[in-house]
């Protein structure tokens, strides 16, 4: 299981500190959670506060876009470290020219879908991401309940990625821990997305590999 524990949870008067933690756990990406107050009801953090964690991190960073028109904003998440760029299908107009743009600028390109927007959508431009990260709870807050439901979508969409024979990850987001994960993996979940799980744990590094080991 690929494991990109969110750094929304950590804690923001040590960010470098948690940084460095992450450096040296098993997580394979940092999940950086970019929220506008419009496409979704909070602000987290935007371009500077990625450039600092930037600094510091020595895994890629795998940046989720929670903004309403992300177009303008592509080059600057690049200049500040994306590796993985992820907007959202509900606020891109013209989605495959976005994905164009972002893998134009040598980022890996991620479509997230609301739990309420369903996997056919994607159908026609599927092959062209890297990854897909399905919501298993409404986007805005970390420390939510995991949406059951989540669980069919994954299915489908694997489903779908072997009838197209591509190659997208498949990456969740939201109430993940080792029960709801180890139900996304049986699903054909690739990737997970644990803010709350990992940073309320009493050993962070700890639930990291224990989360690496769902299969
Ligand atoms: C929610 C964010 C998530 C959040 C997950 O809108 O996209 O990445 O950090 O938090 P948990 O793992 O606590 O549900
Ligand atoms: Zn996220």
């Amino acid at each position: 299981m690929i494991v990109s524990p969110s750094l929304l949870s950590c804690d923001f008067a040590n960010v470098q500190r948690d940084v460095e933690m992450l450096n040296a756990s098993n997580a394979d990406w940092l999940h950086i959670d970019v929220m506008d107050g419009v496409f979704v009801p909070n602000i987290s953090f935007g371009l500077p506060v990625v450039k600092a964690i930037y600094k510091h991190a020595k895994k890629p960073l795998d940046v989720h876009l929670m903004i309403a028109n992300p177009d303008p904003y592509i080059t600057s998440f690049k200049e500040a470290g994306a590796e993985i760029l992820t907007v959202h299908y509900e606020s891109c107009t013209h989605l495959h020219r976005t994905i164009q743009e972002i893998k134009s600028q040598g980022m890996k390109a991620g479509v997230a879908l609301n739990p309420h927007t369903s996997i056919d959508l994607l159908v026609d431009i599927l092959p062209m991401l890297d990854v897909v990260l399905i919501m298993s709870v409404n986007p805005g807050f970390g420390g939510q309940k995991f949406i059951q439901s989540t669980l069919n979508k994954v299915k489908k969409l694997k489903s779908l990625i072997i009838d197209l024979a591509c190659d997208t990850l498949i990456e969740i987001d939201g109430g993940v821990n080792l029960e709801t994960g180890s139900a996304l993996a049986e699903s054909g979940a690739d990737a997970v997305v644990a803010g709350s799980f990992v940073f309320n744990s009493d050993d962070p590094k700890q639930t990291i590999s224990d989360l690496k080991k769902l299969n």
